[in-house]
């Protein structure tokens, strides 16, 4: 083992340029390959901010020639030498420093590595997640993982300096604290100091950044860690990262129009390009209409149609219940002939989602031929055919069910299917849009109540206050969403500042003042004392950060994350602990799963 000994680096390894020629470096990093050439030896050495190539010739330094046959890949070395052209013939495109190599005189062996269980310097691996979170430090050195975790920063960065310039102030909030209404499962941190009591860990900060309203901060933002224990998949961890901001005077216009500014700095800083303002908008109804879903992709077309007109006096008797049952029919129009195999394993992708079966039609000389032909008449064949514009070749494939929702999901799931199958999403496309209009409250039939689509804290419309109580179905929010190609990436609300109109919300949604004091009571108490015209959002920036470094899951832009199951196979956690902890916690342990 040999140490630094007083030497500097004088830069990155990454860094080598045409400013370097001639002159002498002193290097630090990690040996990514070693070629020995029998006579000569090549590494590529790596740090931070990327790879260059040193060469250890005898005739220039006899021992640090001796020495380089012993380094393998990730030991951690330092060389001294002279940056020089590489000779013409040997130059590497590929990277960034490839016009130059370093002629090295002085090696030293800062430490040396065991075999990686995967290698680092290729692209992509061949273990399963579990290894590579295991060992996540060298995973991290991968350049892909390296890439975006600078490209996370830098994103932070640029949010950070564009709110500051706007006026807003970062202010944290705490994190052990108590249940906030998002609507998924709390983590819980149990009190030693009050026996039997527990904290919760915060879904967001959205009762805080309120009370910063009221205390009249006026625009607040913080980057803050929110927890929520709820089923994982590749866009959800049970801690993420939201881009969190409020502000007070403001209506919808003003907090959308400047959350469209910052999204077109990122987009231009990220991506070279620059989303057209106003962002493209869609209310719900319209989004479930033409879509299926309220976060839609809309990189591509395939809108979905309704076809409860066409079939109204329908014979085919899967279509006449789902219009008795006061159902639905959607269908949608592919550009592309399917074989049989394929429509069945259409038939069972839509099952995933409940629908009992698929419809398909295919424009064949002019004639449409259908499993269903036989129950269809003439007309409604011909309907289909103008409203979806078919040509010889297409296929429109229709489901019908009782449950609108059953139908969205399953259309809405095939539409994106079939977008991903006939390629028909670039690479490289960036749809931003928001989505406004939201009803306020859905009705809970399993617990016969009404529920809030967002959070309780969401303002109705001001023109449908006074349908609150008589028809709170009908009632659109002041909510919105920004959706960026299929994932909703932020979500936010005009506020109710009013301890009136609150009070009527809760009663509405059954939350009885007492429950309600109990929960929320500083909040309701806070409204009292001259709360001003809020709102704000929220974004989520690991799925923000996925979407700007193509990557196909969170994961892969959280240094540490979980796995599916909660676990991080680096650590261990969450780990058993001992008795006596849990003693000093007054819990028993005694459940079994
Ligand atoms: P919401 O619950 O919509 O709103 O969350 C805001 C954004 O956070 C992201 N997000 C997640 N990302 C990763 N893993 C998760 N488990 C996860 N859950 C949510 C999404 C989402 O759009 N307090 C409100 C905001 C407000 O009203 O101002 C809130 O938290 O991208
Ligand atoms: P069945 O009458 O169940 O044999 O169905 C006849 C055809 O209609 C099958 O090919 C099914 O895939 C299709 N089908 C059945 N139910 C539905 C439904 N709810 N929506 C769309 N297609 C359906």
């Amino acid at each position: 083992m040999e140490f630094l000994g007083g030497l500097k680096r004088t830069c990155y390894c990454g860094e080598i340029s045409s400013a370097h020629r001639e002159k002498e470096v002193i290097l630090m990093g990690w040996v990514h390959r070693r070629r020995d050439h029998g006579g000569l030896i090549f590494a590529d050495l790596r740090d931070r901010e990327g790879i260059v190539q040193v060469v250890f010739n005898p005739e220039t330094d006899k021992s640090a020639y001796e020495k380089a046959k012993l380094i393998k890949p990730e030991y951690v070395i330092l060389i001294k030498g002279s940056v020089r052209e590489r000779p013409q013939g040997t130059e590497n495109k590929e990277i960034k420093t490839g016009l130059y190599e370093v002629e090295v005189k002085e090696l030293r062996i800062l430490n040396e590595a065991k075999t990686p269980p995967f290698p680092v310097a290729q692209e992509k691996v061949d273990v399963d997640e579990t290894t590579r979170l295991q060992y996540r430090y060298i995973d991290l050195r991968r350049e892909k993982m390296r890439a975006n975790l600078i490209i996370r920063h830098k994103v932070t960065n640029l949010v950070r300096e564009f709110l500051n310039s706007e006026g807003f102030i970062d202010i944290e909030t705490p994190i052990l604290t108590k249940s906030t209404p998002e609507g998924a499962r709390d983590f819980l941190v149990p009190s030693r100091l009050n026996p039997g009591k527990f904290y919760a860990l915060p879904q967001s900060p959205q009762l805080f950044k309120q009370l910063l309203m009221v205390s009249g901060f006026d625009r607040y933002f913080q980057i803050a860690r929110c927890f929520r224990d709820e089923d994982l998949r590749a866009d959800r961890q049970p801690e993420f990262t939201q881009i969190d901001i409020e502000m007070s005077f403001i209506e919808m216009e003003d907090l959308m129009g400047i959350m469209e500014r910052l999204f077109v700095r990122i987009f231009k800083t990220f991506k070279g390009i620059e989303p057209v303002r106003p962002f493209y908008r869609l209310s719900y109804d319209e989004s479930m209409r033409r879509f299926g879903n309220d976060k839609p992709d809309m990189r591509f077309g395939m809108e979905l149609e309704e076809l409860n007109d066409i079939f109204a006096g329908t014979g085919f008797n899967v279509f006449k219940a789902a219009i008795a049952n006061k159902g639905l029919i959607k269908g949608v129009k592919a550009e592309q002939d399917f074989s049989r195999k394929e429509i069945e394993e259409l038939e069972q992708f839509v099952q995933q989602y409940k629908a009992k079966g698929l419809v398909w039609l295919k424009m064949k000389d002019g004639a449409l031929s259908s499993q269903v032909e036989k129950f269809l008449s003439e007309e409604e064949k011909n309907s289909l055919k103008k409203l979806f514009g078919m040509k010889n070749g297409d296929t429109v494939f229709a489901v019908a069910d009782a449950s609108p929702k059953v139908v969205n999901d399953a259309m809405s799931n095939l539409r994106l299917h079939l977008g991903r199958k006939l390629n028909l999403i670039k690479d490289n496309d960036y749809k931003l849009l928001w989505v406004t209009g939201f009803p306020a409250f859905e009705y809970n039939e399993e617990e016969k109540r009404y529920d809030s689509v967002h959070h309780p804290f969401t303002s109705p419309r001001d023109e449908d206050i006074a349908i609150l109580e008589q028809s709170p179905l009908k009632v659109r929010s002041k909510a919105y969403d920004l959706v960026l190609n299929g994932t909703e990436v932020g979500g936010g609300s005009i506020r109710i500042h009013n301890s009136e109109v609150q009070s009527k919300v809760f009663r509405l949604l059954n939350i009885s003042d007492e429950s309600a004091r109990a929960k929320f009571g500083f909040l309701l108490d806070a409204l009292q004392y001259g709360a001003p015209p809020h709102g704000g959002i929220a974004f989520g920036l690991d799925r923000l950060v996925m979407i700007l470094t193509g990557s196909e899951s969170i994961r892969d832009v959280i240094p540490f994350p979980k796995t599916q199951k909660g676990t991080c196979p680096l650590t261990d956690a969450p780990s058993d602990v001992d008795d006596r902890q849990l003693k000093e916690l007054f819990i028993k342990k005694n459940i079994k799963a």
